[in-house]
């Protein structure tokens, strides 16, 4: 089915409420898509019931329709415009995915080439960016870095900002997913004492994003094709993920017409967060500290425990009651990116036990909680010489992609409106303002 006769949401019907006060009946309509559960659409439901729903963490809550990313967590499925991500990471490279979800479509030979060298001629960034890594301290945690000079972005280009113009949001985004690569790479450079490296038209997007963190001025930088191809991947799996949290900031911010690097770099700061992104280097310094494998029970008890707050990073997911099939795939190519190193990295063996014994486990079984997406993913950037404290930059870089292609979306959705939840108010009931003389 391609993009442009993919239907709309049509009707299934509808469901009544019947308000427990006053026995007023509410017929609400059931909304179906392509795949997927239906929703009830409430946008009449306060107007016509004085009703607010409740739903925090929105785990029953469809905030937007949407054309991008289809998951289902039951059965371990994740589609980009319908294309299942194991063969897109199979056959694919990430800048075809990369246009896959800003388009709807695959391109063609054409539309491929113009478009690789569309994002190729905006890697660059303005000279004055150099000078803002000057004012963060050195050992500054690079996402905090990423948040600050993507958000920076909107004091550099002002040509195209006005989001209400199709071209414009298009060069936006042309720009914001050109410019990820060079912008954290630079940050890594700043961190380590080195000279920033410029981008080359003559690499590809990964290969250029390798070069810009690894080459010197000293030596000829080889680029690597198992390394790149490793690369390529990792940013394939963590392209878009449907409304997630970092997404759903992003929508959110977009939704008031804000500045789209703004959008973004709040986007970042979300991804930031262990529970999300972070996780990434979290699952890495989680095996750091389990020193054998025959000290895994001890760390399997302790994320069990309720009173510990330590958790097994890298395990569990708000959709995925399954095996997440990013996972899948990142087990099989952390595997042959350690063979194709040589590399016999104990922590390999430590994970691959972890997720044994857990998944034997009846707390873990009982809950569904599966390996996700950065529980391998840290293990492969490791063995591609990326340090830990990058992982999560990494997932921001690629993310990217799916946040201008979901902001876009909601940009064009002709329903959209300000995000602007309610409550359930629990605070005090009104009362008047007690002088401080007579408070007591
Ligand atoms: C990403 O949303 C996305 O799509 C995100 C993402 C994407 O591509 O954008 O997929 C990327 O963020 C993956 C998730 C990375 N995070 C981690 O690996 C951190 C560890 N995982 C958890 O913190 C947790 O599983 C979440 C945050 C991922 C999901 O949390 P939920 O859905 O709110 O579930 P929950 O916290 O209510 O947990 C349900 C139960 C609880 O136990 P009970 O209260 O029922 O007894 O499972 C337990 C939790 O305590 N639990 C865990 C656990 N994860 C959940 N116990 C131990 N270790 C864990 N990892």
């Amino acid at each position: 089915m391609s993009a442009k006769s993919q239907q709309a949401s049509k009707s299934s019907g509808s469901v009544t409420l019947t308000d427990p006060s006053s026995g007023q009946a509410l017929e609400l309509p059931v909304l179906s898509g392509t795949l997927g559960p239906s929703v009830v659409d409430i946008r009449a439901l306060y107007s016509g019931s004085g009703y607010f729903t409740y739903d925090p963490g929105y785990t029953s809550t469809g905030a937007c329709e949407s054309k991008i990313t289809f998951i289902d967590g039951e059965k371990g499925i994740l589609l980009h415009r319908g294309y299942p991500i194991g063969e897109l990471a199979e056959q694919s490279d990430f800048l075809e995915v990369a246009y896959l979800l800003l388009r709807g479509e695959l391109p063609n030979e054409t539309e491929a080439k113009d478009f690789v060298d569309t994002i190729t001629r905006h890697t660059m960034v303005h000279e004055q960016i150099n000078y803002l890594y000057r004012g963060f301290r050195r050992d500054a945690h690079p996402m905090a870095v990423m948040i600050g000079v993507v958000g920076a972005l909107a004091a550099f280009y002002h040509d195209a900002t006005d989001i209400g113009d199709s071209t414009h949001r298009m060069i936006a985004s042309h720009r914001l997913i050109a410019k990820m690569p060079t912008i954290a790479a630079m940050a890594y450079k700043y961190a380590v004492g080195q000279p920033f490296v410029y981008p080359r038209n003559d690499l590809t997007y990964t290969e250029n994003f390798l070069h810009m963190l690894f080459a010197v001025p000293c030596e000829e930088y080889k680029i690597n094709p198992v390394q790149a191809r490793a690369m390529d991947r990792i940013l394939i799996l963590h392209a878009d993920h449907e409304q997630n949290a970092s997404t759903s900031t992003v929508r959110l911010a977009g939704s008031s017409g804000a500045n789209p690097y703004a959008c973004i770099a709040a986007g970042i700061a979300t991804l930031w967060g262990p529970a999300h992104g972070g996780a990434n280097e979290a699952v890495v310094r989680m095996l750091e500290e389990i020193p054998t494998v025959e000290q895994i029970p001890e760390y399997i008890a302790r994320a069990k425990d309720k009173n510990d707050p330590f958790r097994l990073m890298g395990f569990g997911h708000r959709v995925y009651k399954n095996y997440d099939p990013r996972a899948t795939v990142l087990r099989e190519t952390c595997s042959e990116v350690l063979d194709d190193f040589g590399i016999d990295d104990d922590k390999l063996k430590i994970a691959v036990e972890l997720e044994k014994i857990a998944l034997n486990d009846e707390y873990f079984i009982e809950r569904k909680l599966y390996p996700n997406v950065d529980f391998y993913s840290g293990l492969i950037l490791k063995a591609l010489g990326i340090p830990p404290e990058l992982f999560t930059v990494i997932f921001a870089l690629a993310r990217t992609v799916g946040w201008v292609a979901q902001w876009n979306e909601m940009i064009e959705d002709p329903s959209q409106k300000i995000g602007r939840p309610r409550q359930l108010y629990t605070g005090a009931a009104e009362r008047s303002f007690i002088p401080l003389a007579d408070r007591g």
